[in-house]
C-alpha cells in the first residue's frame, strides 16, 4: 500500500511498466495504520454532529456489482479497508436489497480495534441498520439472530405493523424514520445521532447511496476504484433520480495497493 495523495515520501515514482518495486512503500499497512488514515473527522464537544461516510467499490467502468455482488471486483486490502472503516463506525446503514442479496452478517468485534474503539467511546462493534419499507427480510439470519448489538431495521411509520412485530420478535430493534412506508434519509441520520450513533457508515447498496447523496447527508465517499472492466448493465454506485446540480466533494486522500485506488472524497 502506498499513499499517491496527500504527496509523502512513500509516493515513490513508477518506471512507466508500472511494476512495484519493494522499495516503493509496497509493504502491507497495518490495521492501526489504516484506522489512522481513515479517522472520522474530530467532534466538537458537547454535541457531535453526525458524520455520514460512504464505502462503494466501482469498476473503471462504473460497475458496483458483478453477477449481484460486488466481491468480484473486490480485493484482499480492498476488504481490509472495508473491515477497518466498519471498525470505526458507530453503526453501519445499509439497503435491505444488499442484505438479501450478499447475506449480510453482523459486525464483530476485532480485538485489533478493541482498545481504539473503547477509547472513542465505542462498543466492541457496530450496529448494523437495514434500511427497509417492505420488512421483507430473513429474519433467521444470524444478522437479527446473533448479533452482538442489536440490528436496527430503520423503516417508516407506514410500514406493516405485523413485519414490525415481527422484526422485534426476532431481536431487532425497529426505528421509525419516515412518515409514509419509506425513510426519509435526514430523519435516519438524525434518529441514529439520537441513538449515540455519529459516526455512520453507509455500504450502500446504490439505490439506497443515490437517496443519501440526493437529501444532501453524505459528508464522505470512500470509493475503491477497481482496476477492471466489466461492461454490460451493472448499476453504478449510486442510482435513482439524478440530482439539478452536481454535489461537489474534495479529494481528502488516495492509496494504493496492486493497481486498486483506495480514494476518499469529502463534500466540499
Ligand atoms: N459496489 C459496492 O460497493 C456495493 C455496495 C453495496 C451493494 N452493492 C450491490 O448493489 C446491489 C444491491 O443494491 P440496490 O441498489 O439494488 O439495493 P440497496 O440500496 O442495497 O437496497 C434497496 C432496498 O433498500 C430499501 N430502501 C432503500 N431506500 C429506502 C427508503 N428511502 N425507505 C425505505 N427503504 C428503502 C428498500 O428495501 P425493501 O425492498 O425491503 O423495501 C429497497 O428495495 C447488490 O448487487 C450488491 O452487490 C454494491
Amino acid at each position: 500500500m502506498r499513499r499517491l495523495f496527500p504527496v509523502s515520501d512513500e509516493t515513490a515514482a513508477r518506471p512507466p511498466d508500472g511494476a512495484a518495486r519493494a522499495d516503493e512503500g509496497g509493504r502491507e499497512w497495518t490495521l492501526d495504520e489504516l484506522a489512522d488514515a481513515y479517522a472520522y473527522p474530530e467532534q466538537p464537544p458537547g454535541e457531535p454532529r453526525p458524520w455520514l461516510r460512504a464505502n462503494m467499490v466501482s469498476t473503471l467502468d462504473g460497475a458496483a456489482q458483478h453477477d449481484g455482488r460486488s466481491q468480484p471486483i473486490s480485493s484482499a486490502t480492498d476488504m481490509r479497508v472495508f473491515g477497518t472503516l466498519r471498525a470505526l463506525a458507530d453503526v453501519v446503514v445499509v439497503g435491505a436489497e444488499t442484505v438479501r442479496q450478499e447475506g449480510y452478517r453482523p459486525a464483530r468485534a476485532r480485538a485489533e480495534f478493541a482498545a481504539r474503539r473503547e477509547a472513542a467511546g465505542q462498543g466492541p462493534a457496530p450496529a448494523v441498520a437495514v434500511v427497509t419499507a417492505s420488512l421483507d427480510l430473513d429474519l433467521s439470519l444470524p444478522l437479527f439472530t446473533s448479533p452482538l448489538v442489536p440490528t436496527l431495521v430503520v423503516t417508516g411509520a407506514a410500514a406493516s405493523p405485523e413485519r414490525r412485530a415481527a422484526a422485534e420478535k426476532a431481536g431487532a430493534q425497529v426505528l421509525v424514520a419516515g412518515d409514509g412506508v419509506g425513510v426519509d434519509p435526514v430523519r435516519a441520520v438524525r434518529a441514529l445521532a439520537e441513538r449515540g450513533c455519529t459516526r455512520l457508515l453507509t455500504e450502500g447498496g446504490p439505490r439506497l447511496l443515490g437517496q443519501l447523496v440526493a437529501s444532501g447527508v453524505l459528508d464522505e465517499l470512500c470509493l475503491t476504484i477497481s482496476p477492471m472492466l466489466t461492461a454490460g448493465g451493472a448499476q453504478r454506485i449510486a442510482g435513482g433520480p439524478s440530482v439539478t446540480v452536481p454535489h461537489r466533494f474534495a479529494l481528502m486522500s488516495l492509496l494504493e495497493e496492486d493497481g486498486f485506488l483506495f480514494s476518499r472524497y469529502r463534500r466540499s
